[in-house]
């Protein structure tokens, strides 16, 4: 949990950014050329907020044709795999829940054309959940609900397999890692790539320019003079709806799930205890009778890492602002806000058939 005192966090805008394009592009092409560069996908969450049993990358978000959300993601790799020439490993979290069903959607859809040898699955690890007062739930008799234990946890899981030695052998340095459900999701994108580089920092976030101060986003901050990332839940609304003297929101860089990290910064933090977070969510459960309940809201809580607390841990970090009308199209409900329906508009305006 946040505690410090709260500056905002100067950020590489969209300005500088347009006028040394070429520059950035350039040296994350490079980089992304020497192989330096790996992919992870985020890809273990249960997505419950969308009501779709199947995992959230096999959902169709197309309307005249198919169009998975996987599918939309790995296109947008493969935009910068075929214009750097080469082509980037991507490793895919997955959970128990939706493991197998993952690995075989991918595999009956020919991996949407990507090289099948850089495409890596592993398993996150799972966390009993609880209801309300504290009790243990049940998914089968004698069997606790288990979940995700969030994304925070990637890292470790990723090495409990080996594939830290898997990247290091192709001479990875960095990782872009990025979440599943955003369909304009850019991935290893060379000019985020190149700014951070040249920044001479260890990391970098990507962000967009909250819409309204009460936005559903992780803000990138200073704490103490150091980058760190309060969930919107956490922050003073005072704070949220403070203004510089432009009239913008003086703290207003939301963060996307989409960051670059140097591997040895990650090694040096892997054993670093993260906080967990207790989140509400509707668990599947057993009543009395023995039946399966799937609630319709909110029945309990889970315990979950969350990967914007490694931001903290970083030595530092540069903020990356992006256009979110171009990057940013979360698809977290059915309609409504960050939703089916909002992805699929901000898709067909940046020219993607659906
Ligand atoms: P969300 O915070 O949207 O969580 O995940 P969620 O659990 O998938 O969805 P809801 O809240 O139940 O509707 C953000 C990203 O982190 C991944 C998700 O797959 C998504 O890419 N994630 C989340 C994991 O990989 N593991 C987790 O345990 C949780």
């Amino acid at each position: 949990m946040n505690k410090g005192i709260y500056d905002p966090i100067p950020a590489m805008e969209l300005k500088e950014i347009s006028e040394r394009y070429d520059e950035l592009e350039a040296e994350g092409l490079s980089a992304i050329r020497r192989g330096e560069v790996a992919a992870v996908l985020l890809a273990g969450g249960m997505g419950t907020r969308l009501g779709f049993d199947a995992p959230k990358g096999t959902f169709n978000i197309g309307q005249n044709r198919p169009l998975y959300i996987f599918e939309c993601l790995i296109n947008n790799l493969k935009e910068v795999t075929d214009k750097a020439g080469v082509s980037v490993p991507l490793y895919i979290m997955t959970s128990d829940k939706n493991d197998e069903a993952t690995r075989s959607f991918f595999d009956e859809h020919d991996y949407f054309g990507y090289p099948r040898s850089d495409i890596k699955f592993f398993k996150q690890a799972m966390a009993e959940a609880v209801d309300f007062e504290g009790n243990v739930l049940y998914e089968a008799p004698g069997k606790p609900a288990t979940s995700p234990n969030g994304n925070g946890g990637w890292f470790h899981s990723l090495k409990e397999v080996g594939y830290d030695k898997d990247m290091r052998q192709r001479g990875v340095k960095w990782i872009n890692i990025f979440a599943v459900d955003n369909v304009l999701q850019r991935i290893c994108d060379p000019v985020f790539i190149g700014a951070t580089v040249l920044s001479g920092k260890v990391s970098g976030s990507k962000v967009v320019s909250k819409a309204a101060p009460d936005e559903r986003v992780g803000l990138l901050i200073l704490e103490d003079g150091h980058p760190s990332i309060v969930e919107y839940y956490e922050l003073p609304t005072e704070i949220a709806e403070e203004k510089d003297e432009d009239g913008r929101l003086k703290y207003r860089y939301g963060v996307i799930l989409n960051y670059l990290f140097e591997i040895n910064e990650l090694e040096r933090i892997v054993d670093t205890e993260l906080p967990l977070h207790k989140v509400e969510k509707k668990i599947p459960y057993i009543n009395e009778s023995g039946e399966l309940i799937h609630p319709e809201k909110p029945n309990g809580y889970k315990f979950e890492l969350l990967i914007l607390d490694m931001v903290r841990l970083m030595k530092d970090n540069l903020a990356f602002e992006v256009e979110r009308e171009r990057e940013f199209a979360p698809v977290k409900n059915l309609h409504g806000t960050d939703s089916v329906d909002s992805a699929r508009e901000l898709l067909v305006k940046n020219g993607v058939e659906i």
